[in-house]
């Protein structure tokens, strides 16, 4: 079995493929919601696939909305206006959509960032940022405007009008999770084809780039996805199965979902928060001021940023300086960080990565004989790939990508004609289902999702 590493991008390209069949000329697009990154595809006539660029010609954008005085900003902007007026942004919204207040993941956000001001509101049973002039925000209202932003970089790139979209969940979110997603959305104008489950999306990608190894033995592919907020694995077997569908006997390869393991808190983002606050408590420590650095909010963003930048810098390099210019009182900040240090205070994190990988198997070994004991699954074969989203995807069966682009490039010619030729790639049968879709309240932070329906068919 191979273990494979892999984020999202373009994979909702290929889930978009579904639709355009259905949508003659228009364009769709489809957005890859992540907790800190967001990014955005679509799919128009004479063009089967493409990614929609930013502002700066990204191809991701954080999943940010700030506030510089009356106008609003995203992406890059928004971090800067985060670093001098941190309660003016707004970011990790995803993870709060359709929570209540004693929810215990609202509940690490206040913690994490605790300059807010968060109100429950009572009346929907979620919550809502409180602004210094008493105006009341929710996350889902948030995330419209970043999903209005996500709508024009998909515009601007397609060169027309777009109004419906594929949003990608995670797949543990619950019902009121989902809905959340739905009504964001609804606010934004856009109309929501479907919300597609994250690990899906990836199974998809990865089948569709990889068909000429689908045969009739069932092969196991583990996708491992470690994000800001939060960790899934999910266990897929890809296989050519006869079908009867349309009258007559024929074989097509099939995607099965066979079982998801996720941890909701374990991710970079908690990585991160933990070498903001050890800086914080070694800043405090040289009494460089009699302030404490933990009671300036803007001190603690700085320090958000810097700890983020000098995580990323440590996953390469044994050891490195944080520092920060007028930190707190005029003082500036210089630190060293080693490797070791960041892997001291994270000790406990590390030994939760594991966890959602035997979630996965245990669930995979109800659905499916095949997949053997858990423990020598974790030490075969694990080949790591990282997707790197500023790259575009490199299709290993180029053939694949040339089957499916439309021959029309014409984008002036009759509405109805201009439309992609090709059949789509991929049908979806049937979406897995988690069991906590049903769920409106509370639910487990670590777990496993039990599937309903979980079949995929590769046209
Ligand atoms: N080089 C790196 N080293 C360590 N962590 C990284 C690196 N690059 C990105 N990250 C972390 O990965 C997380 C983002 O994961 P990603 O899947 O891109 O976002 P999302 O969860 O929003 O989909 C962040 O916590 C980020 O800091
Ligand atoms: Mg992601």
């Amino acid at each position: 079995m191979k273990s494979i590493l892999t984020g999202l991008l373009a994979t909702l390209l290929v889930a978009l493929s579904f639709y355009v069949e259905d949508v003659n000329s228009v364009a769709v697009m489809s957005v890859d919601l992540g907790s800190e990154w967001m990014k955005v595809a679509y799919v128009s006539p004479g063009v089967p696939m493409e990614i929609a660029l930013n502002k700066e010609s990204k191809r991701k954008t954080a999943t940010m909305i700030a506030f510089r005085e009356d106008e609003r900003v995203f992406g890059e902007d928004a971090q800067i206006v985060a670093a001098k007026h941190p309660t003016k942004s707004f970011q990790y919204l995803v993870d709060l959509l359709g929570k209540s207040i004693d929810n215990p993941i609202v509940q690490l956000f206040r913690k994490r960032f605790p300059y807010y001001e968060i109100v429950a509101d009572e009346e929907r049973n979620t919550i809502a940022f409180k602004f210094n002039d008493g105006s009341l925000y929710t996350p889902e209202l948030l995330l419209a405007q970043i999903l209005i932003k996500s709508r024009e970089f998909a515009e601007n790139s397609a060169g027309q009008k777009i109004t419906e979209t594929v949003i990608t969940v995670p797949g543990y979110f619950n019902q009121a999770e989902r809905k959340a997603v739905m009504q964001a959305a609804d606010l934004a104008g856009i109309k929501v084809l479907q919300l597609i489950n994250d690990y899906t999306a990836v199974a998809l990608n990865y089948g569709i780039f990889h068909r000429k190894e689908i045969n009739d033995t069932a092969h196991y592919i583990m996708f491992y996805d470690m994000g800001a907020s939060s960790t899934t694995a999910t266990i897929v077997s890809y296989q050519n199965v006869k079908t009867k569908d349309r009258g007559f006997v024929e074989t097509s390869p099939q995607v099965s979902v066979l079982g998801v393991g996720y941890d909701r808190t374990l991710g970079g983002l908690e990585v991160q928060v933990r070498l903001q606050n050890y800086l914080a408590t070694e800043f405090d420590k040289l009494k460089k001021t009699e302030n404490s650095v933990f009671n300036n909010p803007r001190s603690m963003a700085k320090l958000f940023k810097e700890a983020g930048r000098v995580k990323n810098v440590l996953s390469a390099n044994a050891d490195h300086f944080a520092q920060v210019e007028s930190l707190l009182d005029d003082q500036d900040m210089k630190i060293p960080v080693t490797r070791e240090k960041l892997e001291e205070i994270c000790a406990d994190l590390f030994e939760r990565v594991t966890a959602p990988i035997k979630m996965a198997l245990t669930i995979s070994a109800e659905e499916t004989d095949q997949v053997e004991k858990s423990e020598e699954l974790l030490k075969e074969d694990v080949k790591p790939v990282h997707e790197d989203p500023e790259q575009p995807a490199k299709p290993e069966d180029e053939k694949v990508k040339t089957d499916n682009e439309t021959k029309s490039n014409d984008k002036t010619s009759n509405q109805t004609e201009t439309k992609v030729e090709k059949k789509p790639t991929l049908t979806v049968l049937k979406e897995p289902i988690s069991a906590n879709q049903d769920k409106f309240g509370p639910q487990e932070l670590t777990g496993s999702c039990e599937l309903w329906s979980n079949v995929i068919k590769i046209k």
